[in-house]
């Protein structure tokens, strides 16, 4: 594989169960040492690409490369290059925490001194000291869940895949598994679904929407903002005249600028305006100096909005995708 060659590639990928298409015509890339949030409302096809992927599930039709092999026809290779923990990961419930992971590594092809000391760093990493010696079907779910975690990252494989791995934690635990991905970034390419679009955003480089099979949008959080909802937002608390001299003192600063009004004045006199434009560059100096200088107004606060990727997510999932297949829709890097 050459140095540029992306770490996983997926062109036109479908897979259809007796009849039902649960992916269609997925593609995308994963640049080495990316992490790639896979987010998508439940039946979307995240777990079905995510087997795909790991050479679990067969697909119908399209190609899948992964470190420059194709799964098709690599699926035991690739099966080494990546660490995958599929959802609802089943681990041996008479197994101790420790005894299992040893038994993992001796099947990844560790050698027994590099397993040792890889065992004791992955431990610490997971916070699974103290249950190393518990067995692993009378931990609770959270513990589990990151023995799973411990057996993906022991072998350190170039790829590393989870299918929704933080579900079933506390938000302490969260905030571990977060740090730990966040920790793999730029040494391994990492892919994770999950429905906590917060941790998402917070650990992932880029994210991939999709919906009923189909990639709606990709691209960094900040790319996705713009490409779903095309504009800026500001909302300012503004008295004085603003229905007949506020439209044309904006529209000398930013003629795309839309006014809405959010609500009735309150006591004062001040109103909540919401400000729509196309512009993308920050206009909140602009919009502050011409407004607090001019008498006609009194300024009392001015937000740029910033969506959440939830509304991101919402109105991606929301929207028909038949809007995909316009080529300005789906940007591939
Ligand atoms: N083995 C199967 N046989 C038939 N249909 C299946 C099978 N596995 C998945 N599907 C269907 O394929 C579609 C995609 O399912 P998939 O499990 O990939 O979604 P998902 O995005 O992972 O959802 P969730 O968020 O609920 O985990 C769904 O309509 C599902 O019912
Ligand atoms: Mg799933």
């Amino acid at each position: 594989m050459s140095a540029d060659t992306p770490a996983i590639e997926v062109h036109d990928l479908v897979k259809t169960y007796a009849g039902i298409t649960a992916v269609n015509k997925v593609s995308f890339t994963v640049a080495k040492g990316e992490i790639l949030g896979f987010l998508g409302p439940n039946g979307a096809g995240k777990s079905t690409t995510m087997r795909i992927l790991t050479g679990y599930l067969p697909a119908t039709s399209g190609q899948v490369n992964v470190c420059g092999l194709s799964v098709a026809t690599h699926a035991d290779e690739v099966k080494k290059f990546i660490g995958y923990m599929p959802e609802n990961n089943p681990l041996p419930e008479d197994m101790r925490v420790s005894e299992y992971l040893h038994y993992r590594g001796r099947l990844k092809g560790l050698s027994r001194g590099k397993l040792s000391i890889r065992l004791d760093e992955v431990l610490e990493l997971c916070d699974l000291k103290r249950v190393r010696h518990r067995i692993i079907g009378k931990l609770s779910k959270g513990f589990r869940q990151r023995v799973g975690i411990a057996e993906v990252i022991l072998a350190e494989p170039p790829v590393i895949i989870m299918d929704e791995p933080t579900i079933g934690l506390d938000p302490h635990q969260i905030l571990i598994v977060r740090d730990l991905i966040a920790s793999l970034r730029g040494r391994m390419t990492v892919i994770i679904s999950s429905h906590i679009l917060p941790e998402i955003e917070m650990t992932c480089d880029r994210v991939l929407i999709i919906n009923q099979g189909r990639v709606v949008s990709q691209g960094t959080p900040a790319d996705l903002r713009r490409e779903v909802f095309g504009h800026s937002r500001y909302e300012l608390e503004i008295a004085g005249d603003t229905a007949a001299a506020l439209p044309g003192a904006l529209t000398k600063i930013e003629p795309t600028i839309h006014i809405a009004e959010t609500g009735e004045p309150d006591s004062a006199g001040f109103r909540k305006l919401c400000l729509t434009t196309v512009r993308d560059d920050d206009l909140g100096e602009v919009l502050l100096r011409t407004l607090a200088a001019d008498d006609r107004f009194r300024l009392r606060s001015l937000n740029r909005m910033h969506p959440s990727l939830e509304d991101v997510f919402l109105a991606a999932t929301k929207r028909g995708w038949e809007a995909v297949d316009e080529p300005a829709a789906t940007t591939v890097r």
